[in-house]
């Protein structure tokens, strides 16, 4: 081949072979419009209150009913289980400076084991952690409401009754699921700690990304994740919301759009990668979304790619490494480091044992620059689907609106944010979005969704107080 082609003709072969590997991910318009037409119907079923049940789109009602309006106080606790760490803070929410301090943090490793392992052992670990933070922190003696981002799909019953439906991202402790978190971690403290804590408040996430950042910009009602895994959350009207009671006001929804495709509605957009990561992972048929798109899979879909073409002898001379051929060993961030630049790509080729020429890293920084493409798109889609329908909801020819956003993916990928924002605009002409990138939501967040939910008990303390005077007035007049 060489003999009859010169080297630039030899690179365009190679490109047109590598293309037939890309192609697949290659998303167009139509099919991101498609794609947001499908999760639209999904959103619906997810809020009516028969379909709900058996929706791949879970839409659960976070019993969140107010964006902060400013006057939110106080010292809280916040613990945070489900990102890249597990981690308990000491937050300060100041009403006059209109801030939210992280006041001290710490984080306590999960072993990998842990993860797996029951449920018992998870929660006496989180409880000695929080409890080791009290002491060293000379909080102990203080009773604190905690504000606890548990970043998985949960029934919320109440603002402190949650029951997990299913673990995702890499956990799986048994004896957790369907059961209450709330009550298990109490349970946990009683056996392990010599301290107390005030009322709970469960927060997925991408709620606490919404409410940090509406602390500072009040028209922020998106919550978006994309680190580990991905999902999102936006204010719905309440007579929307089939499953609750109510037609007044709004709530925040949950909606864990991870689960999109859970029922086969994505099959015709999955690679043969995507199955063999869905198959390899330990909730197979699970979060097919999620697997497309988030950290925790990202890096092994560009692994299972590089794969195929290094045995069809397309990259470093046809030899896999050990380190390649091992799956979970190219991690998502050597993605937003190669796409940062050709020298990142030949070091962590170099890290990874291969053989490498300077056309394969190219190649590679193909590859990457495809999958996270992809990723960044069908987030768009998913985004698009959201504003359109807050838009329609409201019936308005034009939405203004922020979203809160955070996640690894997100923040650490050098062009992720900007070809994201570039589809949604696409995808959603009627809507002006603004982006802002939360200071630590999963933290700060959850111990502002405690202080609305401590402001709005307050609030209707003294309602009810004042409805009971007027009574009390009534009786009286009557008595007259
Ligand atoms: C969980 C969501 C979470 C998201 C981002 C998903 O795996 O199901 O609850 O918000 O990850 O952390």
């Amino acid at each position: 081949v060489l003999c009859i082609f010169n080297q630039t003709d030899w690179l365009i072969i190679l490109l047109c072979s590598v293309e037939k590997y890309l192609q697949p991910f290659q998303l167009s318009p139509e099919t991101l419009q498609e794609v947001s037409a499908r999760l639209r119907k999904d959103l619906l079923r997810g809020l009516g209150k028969h379909s709900h049940h058996k929706a791949p789109v879970k839409m659960l009602p976070t019993f969140v009913r107010a964006t902060p309006d400013g006057t939110e106080k106080g010292d809280f606790l916040a613990l945070d289980l489900g990102g890249t760490n597990f981690r308990v803070l000491h937050v300060r929410v100041e009403e006059e400076a209109q801030k939210v301090l992280k006041m001290d943090s710490q984080i306590c490793a999960i072993p990998q084991e842990m993860m797996l392992g029951t449920g018992e052992q998870l929660f006496d670990h989180i409880a000695t952690c929080l409890g080791d933070f009290l002491e060293s922190h000379n909080l102990k003696c203080q009773t604190l409401p905690l504000g606890f981002t548990f970043s998985f799909p949960c029934e919320q019953l109440e603002i402190d009754k949650s029951i997990l439906i299913r673990w995702t991202k890499g956990f799986n402790c048994s004896g957790v699921e369907g059961k209450d978190v709330v009550q298990l971690l109490k349970e946990a403290i009683q056996r392990t700690g010599d301290y107390h804590i005030g009322s709970v408040a469960m927060v997925n996430d991408t709620v606490g990304t919404m409410m940090s950042c509406g602390y500072k910009d009040q028209s922020c009602e998106i919550g978006m994740i994309i680190g580990t895994g991905t999902n999102a959350c936006y204010m719905e009207e309440i007579k929307n919301v089939k499953r609750i009671e109510g037609e007044d006001g709004r709530m925040c929804i949950n909606t864990e759009w991870g689960g999109f495709g859970d029922d086969g509605s994505l099959d015709d957009i999955l690679t043969e990668f995507d199955v063999e990561v869905d198959k390899t992972s330990i909730n197979p048929g699970v979060h097919i979304f999620e697997k497309m798109i988030s950290g925790m899979y990202l890096g092994e879909i560009v692994r299972l790619v590089l794969v195929k073409m290094t045995k069809d002898k397309l990259l470093f001379k046809g030899q896999i490494s050990e380190a390649l051929g091992t799956s979970g060993r190219f991690e998502t961030k050597f993605i937003s480091e190669i796409e940062d630049g050709l020298e990142n790509a030949k070091k962590i080729l170099t890290e990874l044992g291969l053989d490498w020429g300077l056309v394969d890293a190219s190649v590679v920084c193909l590859v990457c620059d495809t999958i996270s493409s992809r990723s960044a798109y069908l987030c768009a889609a998913a985004l698009a689907t959201l504003v359109n329908r807050i838009r329609n909801n409201r019936k308005l020819d034009h939405l203004k609106t922020t979203v809160g956003v955070d996640g690894t993916v997100y923040r650490k990928h050098p062009t992720f944010s900007s070809k994201l924002q570039k589809a949604v605009r696409l995808l959603a002409p009627q809507c002006d979005i603004t982006f802002l990138v939360s200071e630590d939501g999963s933290g700060k967040g959850a111990a502002m969704v405690t202080a609305v939910a401590q402001r709005l008990a307050h609030q209707s303390r003294l309602l009810e107080e004042s409805d009971g005077e007027d009574d009390d007035d009534e009786e009286e007049e009557e008595g007259q």
